[in-house]
């Protein structure tokens, strides 16, 4: 087991993208702000992708632009084409994250794209990224299973992997978009990936659907997983995979690797707090464990 993971929040885009109410960018800000204060060393704060397909994410600019940006602290933005890159860069972001899955019909239905097209469209991106100076992250959903076509061959996987690693995304973060995976499964999954392009390239995004999320990220840190994505207090879902729930929850990760002896740099309690309020402003209960219980305990805070 490692000594030290890093944690990477994504409640504020992969949460809120999929609320039904409209979320004031006010609350967006101060969710991400008090996110960076639990010590987060990333957070993923927002998305420029289309408002006709996402309009939740409409303020991304406004959001950015309230931000007091802090050294040390990185805020990814999703970026799905050049138009979003512009939007982007034009708003001050310093690293974007681009997505594609390894299942076209995914695809189709999240950003209107075959995983070839799809493929295509992300190379200028991350060629003009680079150019810009800016980092870039990578996303590779249905690694573990699709919405619509259902099993996704492991080789699809790790052609994808590869393809946006050769473009020079520095990170490729593997999504379990719809918590079907297994920790067998996700082990091989991984072991597959970083036989490919190397365990510290690749990141863990597991949503928890099935309440697997935990027990796949214990089984990939096995394997030489050491960035692992999260969203505070359970957040989200995705909107293009009907019944999916949020990824697993900051919260419950913390204490987990915490338990481990694993340092993530955050401050536990003051986590759970943020949950908290985030979920009472969204006007439900947290849906991490912890959040649920109401503290650490003390035990691996
Ligand atoms: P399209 O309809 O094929 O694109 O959508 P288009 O180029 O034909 O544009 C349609 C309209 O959108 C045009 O406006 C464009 O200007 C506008 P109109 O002329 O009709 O008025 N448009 C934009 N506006 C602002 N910013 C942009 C932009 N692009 C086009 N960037 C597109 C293709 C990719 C744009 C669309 O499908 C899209 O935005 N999809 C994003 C869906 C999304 O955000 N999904 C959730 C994020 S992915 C996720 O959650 C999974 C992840 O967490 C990992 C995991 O869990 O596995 C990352
Ligand atoms: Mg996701």
């Amino acid at each position: 087991m490692p000594d030290s993971v890093r944690v990477v929040e994504v409640g504020p885009r992969d949460g809120l993208q999929n609320e039904a109410q409209a979320v004031p960018a006010a609350t967006k800000i101060e969710l991400i702000e008090r996110l960076a204060d639990c010590g987060l060393r990333t957070v993923e704060a927002t998305s420029f992708v289309s408002p006709r397909w996402v309009p939740q994410m409409a303020d991304a600019a406004e959001v950015l632009a309230g931000l007091t940006r802090r050294d040390g602290v990185a805020y990814p933005v999703l970026v799905p084409n050049v138009q979003g890159l512009e939007r982007a860069l034009a708003a001050g972001a310093g690293e974007i994250a681009v997505f594609t899955a390894a299942s076209d019909a995914f695809n189709r239905r999240n950003i209107n794209a075959s995983v070839d097209e799809s493929l295509t469209r992300l190379a200028p991106v991350v060629e003009m990224a680079l150019a810009h100076g800016l980092k870039v992250r990578a996303y590779v959903s249905t690694v573990l299973g699709c919405p619509y076509q259902g099993d996704v061959p492991l080789a699809e996987v790790v052609r994808v992997t590869r393809a946006v690693a050769r473009m020079g995304c520095y990170e490729i973060s593997l999504g379990d978009t719809i918590g079907v995976g297994t920790p067998g499964r996700a082990r091989a999954m991984f072991r597959a990936c970083a036989e490919a392009v190397g365990a510290e390239r690749l990141a863990l995004h597991f949503h928890d659907t099935y309440g697997q999320a935990l027990a796949n990220v214990y089984a990939c840190l096995e394997e030489g997983a050491r960035v692992v994505d999260a969203s505070v207090s359970g957040l989200g879902g995705c909107p293009y995979a009907q019944g999916a729930s949020g990824n697993v929850a900051t919260e419950d990760l913390v204490y987990m690797l915490h338990g481990l002896g694993i340092a993530t740099g955050i401050d536990l309690d003051r986590l759970i707090d943020t949950g908290r309020w985030i979920s009472a402003r969204l006007g439900r209960a947290p849906a991490s464990r912890l959040g649920r219980i109401g503290g650490s305990g003390g035990s691996a805070s």
